[in-house]
């Protein structure tokens, strides 16, 4: 977000330096251009404020109903519909345990799942497109691993979970830094990893078991 803030700091900046060179040079005559450097400061700060609103609204993200749902239930209705979408996309779910349950919300937990293989799908630029999700339970925990045969992660992968940052044409760049708020607030812990399964990426999701 620091990066968007500062962007419209320099015009606004420019032009109150503006303003203030032709006010000591008298040249007050110079109405367009005084008119000129106004509009683009309000201009500026309304994009500041614009950023600023739809940053606390995502701040805001209502509260979780948590209930105790199978993990298939909320992923395999996910791969369906990716399915749907990217016919010819390898969609994999397994897992080691039939019945891993997770204390959640399902809307929450659903968007996570729906923002990774979307982000997943984008990375890949191979013919053939292979996203595995794998679940597993490991000591006090459910593991999740979401991997793909992609680019795999740029470099300063933290940064990828601060909001707005997007490597994408048309990214908001705000997927995940909402699945890792969402992980959080289930007490969990996501990770950008590398897959040896599939040499693109590996999203691991640690969540407590209930
Ligand atoms: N599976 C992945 N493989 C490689 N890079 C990834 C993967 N997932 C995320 N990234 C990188 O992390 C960046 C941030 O991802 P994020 O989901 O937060 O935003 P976005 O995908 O760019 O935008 P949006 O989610 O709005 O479409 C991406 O632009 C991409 O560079
Ligand atoms: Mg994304």
């Amino acid at each position: 977000m620091a990066h968007e803030i500062k962007n419209p700091l320099t015009p606004i900046k420019l032009s109150a330096q503006r303003i203030e060179h032709y006010i000591k040079n008298n040249s007050l005559d110079k109405k367009n251009i005084f008119s000129k450097c106004t509009e683009a400061i309000v201009r500026q700060v309304n994009n500041i404020e614009g950023l600023v609103s739809e940053f606390s609204n995502f701040a805001r993200m209502p509260s979780g109903k948590f209930k105790n749902i199978q993990l298939n239930k909320i992923i395999e209705p996910q791969i369906n519909s990716q399915k749907s979408v990217h016919k010819k996309a390898k969609f994999n779910f397994r897992t080691t345990n039939e019945n891993i349950s997770v204390n959640c919300d399902y809307q929450q937990l659903s968007r996570v799942f729906l923002n990774l293989m979307k982000n997943s799908f984008e990375s890949i630029k191979k013919k053939e497109k292979i996203i595995s999700i794998f679940a597993t339970h490991k000591d006090n925990n459910i593991v999740i691993d979401i991997e793909d045969n992609g680019e795999g992660f740029p470099n300063e992968r933290e940064k990828l979970f601060e909001p707005y940052v997007t490597n994408k044409f048309n990214g908001t760049g705000l997927g995940l830094s909402i699945c890792k708020k969402i992980i959080e607030d289930h007490g969990g812990e996501i990770s950008l990893l590398d897959s040896n399964l599939l040499g693109g990426a590996l999203v691991r999701i640690e969540l407590p078991k209930k």
